[in-house]
């Protein structure tokens, strides 16, 4: 029986939630509500899967079971109504890993890269890190929804640009592209000859009348440039099982980043993450079904709650994912007064917007993949120290 309501102490465990936060703040006082992890426990049969490998007592090597590309056909398929085939599907330990290694595979020092603000941070580190230039168009707000301003794209793509990586559906904005934005996108990359890393990392989980569409499914010649990146982690709460993986239809383009792969070392797989992916995608998907409901009545409980505290906060509509992106601007003088009331007062730990890159101090973004009772107490918290 699945029971998203009971509150699991995950302090002491070394969560980076819970326990890398508090070490950073030097405290233990606050409802951390950071990191992008869920305070869910995962599906019984992952559970039984992981005990399956600890209680063999040997824990050797792991080769990736074939189980694996069928699970990820298998799930796009059925979920995502994207045919792919098995032999497009490279895996990685984990997303962060496979963006530094496109970027180094498909670009040069001095290179331009676009990644849209506000990112998720290590997205431009694999590129900043690495001595690429960082081309960072902000998304823009209309009629209250993050858009992409192809505009403004269209000013700053140069022959030096060699790659876009996009995320879809967005952190921390939470847009779930439509199919036309999507087709704009991949022209407009075909247009510049770019590469496109798109990150679907998030896309289990949308809003009522929300619907992912992938852009493996955008029928474009972007397909031969396109590298699609995604992970059962977010899906299923196992991140520290350290698992994911890359789709890539286009052979030369996937026989590239597996040898860059390769040549960074990484070739073998990890044991937990190889025995989760054996179950997760095959016979899990009602687990999936289960936190969006819980996620959707999180979502509508802080959007009658929160305006009761602070009624000139702009709460984005959340189009997917398990994340609130909140505009805050007309409630604090800036950002530094914004987190001194949030952490020193109201001992709560939301992610502030500079964290995202520029242009979007004054926001913050609130993970409500927890159960209901730790949201109630964010309320009371942030009631109490606003009286
Ligand atoms: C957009 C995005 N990509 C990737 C990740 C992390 O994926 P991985 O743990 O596989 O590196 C996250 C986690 O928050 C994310 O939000």
């Amino acid at each position: 029986m699945l029971d998203f309501s009971q509150v699991i102490n995950r302090r002491g465990t070394d969560s980076y939630k819970w326990d890398g936060s508090d070490r950073e703040l030097g405290n233990t006082q606050c409802l951390q509500m950071g990191c992008a992890d869920m305070d869910f426990e995962t599906a019984p049969e992952l559970v039984d899967a992981l005990r399956q490998v600890v209680e063999h007592k040997v824990y050797g090597y792991a080769t990736l079971s074939p189980e694996f590309a069928r699970g990820v056909v298998s799930w796009y398929g059925t979920r995502h109504h994207v045919k792919l085939q098995p032999e497009w599907v490279l895996h990685s330990p984990r997303i962060v890993i496979s963006a530094s290694v496109v970027v180094r595979a498909l670009s040069q020092a001095g290179d331009k890269v676009i990644l849209h603000t506000p990112y998720y941070p290590p997205l431009d580190c694999a590129t900043q890190s690495q001595g690429r230039v960082a081309v960072e168009p902000p998304l823009v707000l209309k009629d209250g929804r993050f858009v992409i301003d192809f505009e403004q794209l269209e000013r700053l793509v140069d022959d030096s640009t060699k790659l876009m990586i996009f995320v879809s559906p967005h952190n921390p904005t939470t847009r779930v592209w439509t199919r036309s934005e999507l087709e704009q996108l991949a022209d407009f990359c075909v247009r510049h000859h770019l590469y496109l890393f798109v990150d679907e990392i998030h896309c289990d989980f949308t809003a009522p009348g929300q619907n992912f569409i992938s852009m493996l499914e955008i029928a474009s010649p972007i397909q031969e440039r396109l590298i699609v990146v995604n992970s059962a982690a977010k899906s299923f709460n196992i991140m520290g099982c350290a698992i994911s993986y890359l789709i890539i239809p286009n052979d030369e383009l996937r026989a590239q980043i597996e040898n860059a792969f390769v040549q960074a070392g990484e070739e073998d797989t990890n044991i937990f993450g190889n025995a989760l992916m054996k179950v997760a995608y095959q016979k899990c998907g009602y687990y999936v079904d289960a936190v969006n409901e819980v996620i959707n009545a999180n979502d509508a409980y802080v959007r009658q709650e929160l305006p009761t505290i602070f009624p000139k906060a702009k709460i984005i509509p959340r189009e997917g994912s398990y994340l609130l992106w909140i505009d805050l601007r007309d409630e604090f003088a800036n950002e530094q007064e914004m987190q001194d009331f949030l952490i020193n007062k109201a001992h709560i730990f939301w992610l502030e917007g500079s964290h995202f890159g520029p242009h979007f101090e004054g926001y913050a973004r609130v993970n409500i993949g927890c159960p209901k009772a730790t949201l109630e107490e964010m309320m009371r918290r942030l009631r109490a120290a606003r009286a």
